[in-house]
């Protein structure tokens, strides 16, 4: 289990987020909602140690990972899709998808079960990753990160911009991954996706957990949506 506790950072002097307390379990699918600016993305970085950390403590199981290097960080199991994807343009899919293996040191059976959740991607091993469309790029983000057999999966609004075919792709993958025991950090500002997808809803506020809710009972017109994401 990821446990985050008590957890203040930002960047350099500027505090973004406090006190902020996050847990996430195997086979289960966490949604961070918030508005623009609330600190989802900072709460992803942090925990690939590319913040600087006041206070608190990142755990992954009995392993603190809060001290590490953000380089050592996926090494011990966390795969992170950035918001926005962040390829490696000029490479081939083979080479981005080489970079998440090397991590781990895994086997070709792992490059193998990616490939196979992602049939388009090993249509396109050697096209460059820069001249794959914008859906067939998160894929490879979402593969790249898959090649280091994450325990634990950080996505920020994986399917921001693209269209409902690849939205669906990008979900059942998850759905997926969840079956497979991956703990799920999903960072998503759409609520039927939420919905469809969530065993539990985290809102964030200003760089603060506002409220945790487990998401059996919720509906697209529950009370926390439109007071946490004013819809
Ligand atoms: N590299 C940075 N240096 C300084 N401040 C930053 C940096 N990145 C983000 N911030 C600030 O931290 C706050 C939280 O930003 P963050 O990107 O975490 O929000 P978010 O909830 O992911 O928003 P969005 O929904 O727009 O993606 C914002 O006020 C932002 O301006
Ligand atoms: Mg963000």
């Amino acid at each position: 289990m990821l446990r985050i506790e008590g957890l203040t950072a930002g960047y350099g002097d500027k505090i973004v987020l406090r006190g902020v307390d996050l847990r996430a379990e195997p086979g289960h699918v966490t949604c961070v909602m918030g508005r623009n600016g609330a600190g989802k993305t900072t709460l992803l970085r942090s925990i690939m140690g590319q913040t600087r950390r006041h206070a608190g403590i990142i755990h992954l199981n009995a392993t603190p990972l809060h001290d590490l290097p953000a380089h050592e960080v996926p090494r011990h199991g966390i795969g992170y899709v950035p918001q926005g994807r962040r390829l490696f343009g000029p490479l081939s899919v083979a080479e981005n998808l080489e970079i998440g293996l090397m991590v781990r040191a895994h086997d070709p059976a792992t490059r193998e079960r990616v490939l196979t959740l992602f049939p388009r991607l090993r249509e396109r091993l050697d096209q460059p990753a820069g001249t794959l469309s914008g859906g067939e790029q998160q894929m490879l983000a979402l593969a790249r990160a898959l090649c280091l057999e994450p325990a634990v999966l950080l996505l920020d609004e994986p399917t921001e911009g693209l269209q409902p075919s690849m939205i669906r792709l990008i979900r059942d993958s998850v759905t997926t991954l969840k079956a497979a025991g991956v703990a799920i950090v999903l960072v998503e500002q759409r609520v039927e996706a939420v919905l469809s997808i969530a065993d539990t809803v985290v809102f964030m506020a200003q760089g603060q957990i506002a409220e945790t809710l487990p998401a059996a009972g919720l509906t697209p017109d529950a009370e926390p949506f439109r007071r946490h994401i004013g819809i």
